[in-house]
């Protein structure tokens, strides 16, 4: 029989590796590997398997049920509703509120009739219970525990067979059998594997507490996100009070949905209409802010991107980026450089989404270009102007898609122009004046006379 070998992990990543070493190929993380204890190699009865029963793709399948929670925000997220003997997990930052989400969550599930199991590793019972009240849901019908004993768990959750058990957090959680300590990547990959089939044997729906590394991957084991059915990231800057719940991958459902929630004194309150917010704190026409129209998931969303451009005094001039891809940003640059003729060197550049909202589409491309041109030629953009569209490396602009909805989002708070590539499909009328440009070139002439 084959000696078990070895193997080990890294910590940051869960990527597995033959051999020990101070920096892990697949993440670049330092001192991050660990030696976990072997696989079991047990003798296996070695044979012939049973084979398997094959049907077709034709079949009348019903839509999962759903439960809703009636706060829609999140329902939505999941696609519509918890779906029946799913298993989720929301990762975020330590302190952004997953557990006040997750507590405020599983009372309105509760609420609705659906039995609710709220497991903490984390807080005592006590603290938990204190939140409730502070939120005002102490008189919720949920069922509380603290323990981080996985075996417990499992026993009382088999027992009870509730129709959803939170379990805060995941990297609590451990398991006699597995030989390292609770938080590693061995423990934590073990546990969720449990609670993981658990839910799909027992049709119980389990939502696991992840916590994040500043990578922004769920610490330890990225294996967790393979298992489950939705990923879902709770993000936003602490020092704002916005919080947005993103949907990362869901198999029922759309990716890249968002929820968003302001943070209060009473709990996570529901944003229904982001755009309105993220504006908001938008003051008078100013160089260097430009309203992008953007589509998050299924719903269109304004929000404000900020530049600032100013001489520099250092060699390698800043590019300081918050909520937008810092690549993105120096493509762009190199785009205005080469093919507009606008040189950067020598300036320090600061690029920000206002509200701490992140934007990954590419369609934000003319909405940065625009930023910065304003910023640096302290060029206020026309005022009631909405941006989008993607620039290529040619210096052409791209239409993007959903150039509909993110116009009458616009006209919807009140905008009334948009800047836009060339082409894009459009068929009734949005009631926002468009200007259309063909490339990068004509757009910065016409707009901002420079180039
Ligand atoms: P928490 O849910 O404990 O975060 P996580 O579980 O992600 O670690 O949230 C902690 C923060 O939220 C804490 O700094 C206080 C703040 N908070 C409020 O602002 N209002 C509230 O009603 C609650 C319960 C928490
Ligand atoms: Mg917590």
């Amino acid at each position: 029989m084959a000696r078990a070998q070895p193997q080990f992990s890294c910590t940051a990543c869960g990527a597995v590796h033959r051999k020990w070493s101070g920096r892990c190929d697949a993440c670049g993380a330092w001192n991050s590997i660990v030696e976990e204890a072997p696989l079991a190699a047990g003798p296996r009865a070695v044979g012939k398997g049973r084979s398997l029963t094959l049907t077709t793709l034709q079949a009348e399948e019903a839509p999962p049920p759903r439960a809703t929670s009636g706060i829609d925000e999140f329902d939505r997220v999941l696609g519509g509703g918890l779906v029946a003997a799913s298993a989720i997990l929301v990762g975020g930052d330590p302190g952004i509120g997953k557990s006040t989400l997750l507590l405020q969550a599983v009372a309105a599930f509760a609420g609705r009739g659906l039995d609710c199991l709220y497991i903490s590793g984390e807080e005592a019972a006590a603290q938990v219970r204190l939140r409730a009240q502070r939120l005002g849901l102490a008189g919720a019908p949920v069922r509380l525990a603290a323990e981080t004993n996985l075996r417990d768990i499992l026993a009382t959750l088999d027992a009870e067979r509730p129709g959803l058990v939170i379990i805060d957090s995941i990297q609590t959680m451990w398991l006699d059998s597995v030989e390292s300590a609770p938080g590693s990547v061995a423990q934590v990959r073990a546990s969720a594997h449990e609670l993981v089939s658990f839910a799909k044997r027992r049709g119980v729906s389990v939502i696991l507490v992840g916590h994040v590394t500043k990578e922004g991957q769920i610490a330890g084991p990225r294996v967790v996100e393979h298992m489950v059915d939705c990923v879902l990231y709770f993000e936003g800057e602490r020092g704002h009070q916005f919080r947005i719940l993103r949907a990362v991958k869901n198999r029922f459902g759309p990716a890249d949905e968002i929820g968003v929630f302001e943070m209060t004194g009473r709990g996570l309150a529901e944003v229904p209409n982001p755009s309105a917010l993220f504006l908001s704190e938008r003051g008078e026409a100013a160089a260097g802010s430009v309203v992008f129209a953007g589509i998050e998931g299924t719903r269109p969303m304004l929000t404000e991107i900020q530049a600032l451009v100013a001489p520099s005094t250092l060699t390698m001039p800043r590019r300081t980026v918050v909520g937008l891809d810092s690549g993105r940003l120096s493509t762009i640059l190199a785009v205005l450089e080469a093919r507009c003729g606008i040189p950067f060197a020598g300036l320090d550049v600061f690029l920000n989404v206002a509200g701490g909202m992140r934007v990954a589409e590419p369609a934000a491309d003319l909405a940065v270009a625009a930023a910065l041109l304003s910023a640096r030629e302290d060029v206020a953009v026309p005022p009631e102007t909405v941006v989008f569209g993607e620039i290529s490396l040619s210096g052409a602009l791209r239409p993007v898609a959903q150039a509909e909805n993110r116009l009458k989002e616009a006209q919807k708070l009140g905008f009334t122009a948009a800047m836009l590539p060339r082409g894009a499909k459009l068929e009734g009328e949005t009631g926002v004046a468009l200007r259309a440009f063909a490339d990068l070139t004509g757009f910065v002439g016409e707009v901002f006379g420079a180039g």
